[in-house]
Formats: structure tokens, C-alpha cells, sequence
């Protein structure tokens, strides 16, 4: 089928390229390239043997929107990963970040509704997750109080999706709630490449190992965990790119909304990631334990449950996966996609 996927340059969309291409499926991608380079879908193509169709252009516009559903009226349904995602840059500049991850949203939504084109997939994630829940974290555990706007534009278009769908029976809408996304494709031809100095743990080890930083800032090692430091349900992206083409077929037969946790279910700690990023790989990753960053939690990680039992989806990959094929696509392409 014919997919349309926003945001499909990206780190987590251009790995999910590929994996609609190898199970059969057409994606076409949309993407203004506000934090991405379209060298990703030639890399893509070089992986699968396939073009990726791709159009420039902002979700927001509406009126790009209608020619892009008016020129392909087989898309089957829309995997939308658009977005802002950088959770520090979204307590400076709010505004930016409301506006074009819910205007693009709802956007989205008017006119796939007008071309009855009623199946989206939406990129949540765990931030959603209320920090006062047991772990692990079910579908049904609490959501909200939300540490900063990023997280809250997560939560309000779950909620914008959830009452399209409530609306209009006809719409299938999945929200797929993403742990920590980490790796590469293992031919480390694409791969997450952040701008400017990474803010998650996994880009700032693999850049640490690289040379590109001094050492790597341990936030916290007196948290209530094993060895004090923060523990994360690290999932690799080509298990998640995946758990999207389970979540499309699983569209095509249910209607209304649905709910589903990616990560693996194990927590590892800040620790344990760079013990094994350096026994993978045989490099060092120095660091030092810094203060804590504020708005973390001590532990985060999943119950798959249901999407193993729903989905039929389960992740295959272990942390030395993540760690090698990180390692493979860093060294490979120590500037990311500007050679
Ligand atoms: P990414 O920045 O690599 O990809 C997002 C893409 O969306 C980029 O290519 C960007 O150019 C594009 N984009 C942003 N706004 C747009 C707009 N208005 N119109 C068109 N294109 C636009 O990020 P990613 O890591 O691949 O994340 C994909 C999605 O998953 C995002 O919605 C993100 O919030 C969500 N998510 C990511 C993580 C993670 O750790 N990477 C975790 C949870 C959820
Ligand atoms: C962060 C975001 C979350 C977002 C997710 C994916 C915060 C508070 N949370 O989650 O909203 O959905 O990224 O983009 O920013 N760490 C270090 N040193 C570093 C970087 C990280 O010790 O240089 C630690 C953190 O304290 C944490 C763990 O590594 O314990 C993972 O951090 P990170 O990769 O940023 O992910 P999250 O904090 O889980």
C-alpha cells in the first residue's frame, strides 16, 4: 500500500522507509528538512533498491497538503513523525513548538478527513507518561503533568487524535509511544545525526567516541537505581521502524484508537549503556558524574505486553546491537550526512 510519512527524512522515518519497503508497501515522504537532509532517502534507495518519492514542503500548509492527497489519491493511510523534538529547546521557544507540532497535526488530520483518507499513525512518546507511575509503564498508566512543552504537545495531539476519532467511527487512529529510540540501520548507511551537541545519551557517547567531545557528563549517580545513575528502556530504531508497519497492518482491520508502547521492557542504566558501547566496540567513552538534569527521571521503561499481544510485534535487538550498529553508522559517517 501507499504511505504517506511525514517527517520521513528523519532519524525514526527514514528507518521506517525502509522497513515499508521491505515488507511491500510505497512509502512517500513529505518533509520541510527543518532538522534533516534528504541524503537520507538516497541512502534509503541505495539500501532497498527503491526511490523514495519525496516532496518539500511544510505539513502546516494546508494547501500543499490538498495537492500532495489530490495527486495520490491510493494512499492507504499516513505515518506522521513531523515534529519538533528537542525537549530543552522547547522551554525557550514554546510558541515554535505548539504551533508546528499541533497546527501540522491538525492540519493533517482536515485533509485526510476531506479525502477520506482516515488512518494515521502518530509518533508519541513515553514523555507522556505522568513521573509519579510504577513502572513498568502499561498503555493504561497515568499521563500528564508533563515536565515541558515538547511532552505536552505529545500529550495534546494524542488527545486532538483521540477525539477525531471518537468523532467520526470511520478513522483508525494508533498512538505508538516510543522508549528511547537508539542504533542504526546495521548497513550504517543511515542513522541519527543531531544538530549541534547531542542531548541524548546515546549520539554523545557514539561523538565521544569519535573524538567530537572531550567526555561524556554522567547526569547523576545518586538516583535510587543499581548504580545510581538513570535507567532507560533503549530500543533499537530498526525494532521500532517496524513496530510502524505491525501498527499499519493492524489499521487496515480496526477502527477507532488505539494505544501502544515500543520499547523492550529492560531498563538500562547510563552505566551499563557505556560499559557495553565500549565493549562492542572497543573504544573508550571517558566521562564524569555530573549533577542531575533536571526533569529526569530515575527509572523509565515499558510493559510491551500489548503491543507483542496486539501488534505481534516484539523487539529483536540487544544492547549490543544498539551499541555496534551506533558505532558502525558514527564511524562511518562522522559528520552524519554533510560529507
Ligand atoms: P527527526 O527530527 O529526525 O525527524 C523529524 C522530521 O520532521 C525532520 O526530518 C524534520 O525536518 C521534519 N519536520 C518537523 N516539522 C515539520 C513540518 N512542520 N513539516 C514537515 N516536516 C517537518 O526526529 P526523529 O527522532 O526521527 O523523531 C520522529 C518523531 O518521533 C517526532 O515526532 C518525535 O517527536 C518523535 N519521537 C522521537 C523520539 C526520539 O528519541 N527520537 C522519542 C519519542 C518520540
Ligand atoms: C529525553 C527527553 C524525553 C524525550 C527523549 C527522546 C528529557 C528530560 N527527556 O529522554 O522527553 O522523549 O529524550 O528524545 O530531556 N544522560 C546523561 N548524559 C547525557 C545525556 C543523557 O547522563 O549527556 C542520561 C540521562 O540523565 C538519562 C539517560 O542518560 O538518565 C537517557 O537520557 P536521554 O537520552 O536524554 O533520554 P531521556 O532523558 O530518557
Amino acid at each position: 500500500m501507499k504511505v504517506l510519512v511525514t517527517g520521513g527524512t528523519g532519524y525514526i522515518g527514514s528507518h521506517t522507509c525502509v522497513e515499508l519497503i521491505e515488507a511491500g508497501h510505497q512509502p512517500v515522504v513529505l518533509d520541510n528538512l527543518c532538522n534533516s537532509n534528504p541524503e537520507s532517502l538516497r541512502r534509503v534507495a541505495q539500501i532497498t533498491g527503491r526511490e523514495v518519492p519525496f516532496i518539500e514542503g511544510d505539513v502546516c500548509d494546508e494547501a500543499l497538503l490538498e495537492r500532495v492527497f489530490a495527486q495520490n489519491p491510493d494512499i492507504a493511510c499516513v505515518i506522521h513523525f513531523a515534529g519538533l523534538k528537542a525537549v530543552g529547546e522547547s522551554v525557550a521557544k514554546p510558541l515554535e513548538y505548539y504551533y508546528n507540532n499541533l497546527l501540522s497535526t491538525m492540519t493533517l488530520c482536515r485533509v485526510m478527513g476531506r479525502h477520506g483518507v482516515k488512518k494515521i499513525i502518530f509518533s508519541s512518546s513515553a514523555t507522556v507518561y505522568s513521573g509519579d507511575n510504577e513502572m513498568p509503564l502499561r498503555e493504561d498508566s497515568k499521563t500528564g503533568n508533563c515536565t515541558n512543552p515538547y511532552g505536552w504537545t505529545k500529550y495534546m495531539c494524542e488527545q486532538i487524535l483521540r477525539d477525531v476519532a471518537k468523532a467520526d467511527s470511520e478513522w483508525s487512529v494508533v498512538l505508538l509511544r516510543y522508549f528511547n529510540p537508539v542504533g542504526a540501520h546495521q548497513s550504517g548507511l543511515i542513522g541519527e545525526h543531531p544538530n549541534g551537541i547531542p542531548n541524548n545519551l546515546m549520539p554523545f557517547i557514539s561523538q565521544t567516541a569519535i573524538g567530537k567531545r572531550e567526555k561524556l557528563s554522567i547526569f547523576g549517580n545518586d538516583y535510587d537505581t543499581p548504580d545510581g545513575t538513570g535507567v532507560r528502556d533503549y530500543i533499537h530504531v530498526v525494532d521500532l521502524a517496524r513496530g510502524h508497519v505491525a501498527a499499519a497492518n493492524y489499521m487496515m482491520e480496526h477502527k477507532g484508537e488505539a494505544v501502544f508502547n515500543l520499547g523492550t521492557g529492560r531498563g538500562y542504566s547510563v552505566l551499563d549503556m557505556v560499559k557495553a558501547f565500549e565493549q562492542a566496540n572497543g573504544v573508550a567513552i571517558p566521562y564524569a558524574i555530573a549533577p542531575r538534569r533536571s526533569g529526569d527521571l530515575a527509572t523509565c521503561y515499558a510493559d510491551p505486553t500489548r503491543s507483542r499481544e496486539v501488534l505481534g510485534w516484539e523487539a529483536q535487538y540487544d544492547q549490543v546491537d544498539m551499541c555496534r550498529d551506533t558505532w558502525n553508522w558514527q564511524s562511518k559517517n562522522p559528520n552524519g550526512y554533510d560529507e
